[in-house]
């Protein structure tokens, strides 16, 4: 049995302040919610007040991205076990504008993948093509490439959520039919029975990419979509606790 997750990627947004502030109102949004789980990723900067604000909460820890290294001189990274120190159960791996601006590869996103669940983190493992690659009809490839990759060595799959976020969906108001996101998680979970069998049955599969409390109702329908990873609606209180209500009260 899946229980759903919303996850919010607040990317590189909200000072400490703005970040307690909205925390809270997750916070106080999401009492009642039941089998399911609502995860909020702060940008670094705020992850120890965003941590103080929902400690005792539903809510839990996200960070975007983290380095592969347990520690050593690699100015301006961050370690995963300082994630762990911080308050974190979750982190975000291979979102594909680490791919785009900071040139993560496949190879690099493996050890991250690998290094998260050696400390305890839950990776939310991103994968998504771009619009080139839905025109050319290569998404399918695109796809089992980067999970294959980034799996690659990966035994504990139970801990691992995977993200499928078509690139140029993201940020552009642009969603994925219910029909096109279905026929990719589909795609997803026979990728992760050739490599797992039957475990996959119960891995999270999220989608994201222009959620809004509007379209949510119609993806979240599908049966291989467990919940959302969602960037610029969950900036606002309502419209990130309205994404959360719709998904509660369908799966
Ligand atoms: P938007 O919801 O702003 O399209 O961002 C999606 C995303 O990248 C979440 O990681």
């Amino acid at each position: 049995m899946r229980t759903w997750i919303v996850a919010g990627n607040w990317k590189m947004h909200n000072t400490i302040g703005e970040s307690i502030t909205l925390a809270q109102a997750i916070k106080e949004g999401t009492t009642n919610i039941k089998n399911g789980e609502v995860v909020i990723a702060p940008p670094f900067t705020s992850l120890y007040s965003a941590y103080e604000t929902i400690k005792d909460s539903q809510v839990t820890l996200a960070a975007q991205n983290m380095h592969y290294e347990d520690k050593g001189a690699f100015t301006g990274e961050i370690a995963p076990g300082m994630l762990k120190d911080i308050g974190c159960t979750y982190v975000i791996i291979g979102h594909s504008e680490r791919r785009k601006y900071f040139h993560e590869r496949d190879e690099d996103i493996n050890l991250k993948v690998k290094k998260a669940l050696a400390v305890g983190l839950k990776p939310i493992l991103c994968v998504g093509e771009t619009e080139d690659e839905r025109i050319k009809d290569v998404t399918q490839s695109v796809i089992d490439r980067q999970i294959k990759k980034a799996l690659s060595g990966v035994d504990k799959i139970d801990k691992v959520v995977i993200a499928y976020e078509p690139v140029w969906a993201i940020g552009t108001g642009k969603v994925a039919t219910s029909i096109q996101a279905e026929e990719v998680h589909r795609f997803i979970r026979g990728i992760l029975k050739e490599l797992y069998g039957d475990v996959s049955k119960d891995i999270r599969i999220l989608y994201g990419g222009s959620v809004t409390k509007d379209n949510i109702g119609e993806l979240i329908g599908m049966e291989n979509i467990d919940g959302a990873l969602v960037g610029g609606a969950s900036l606002k209180p309502d419209a990130f606790l309205g994404i959360i209500q719709q998904i509660s009260g369908k799966k």
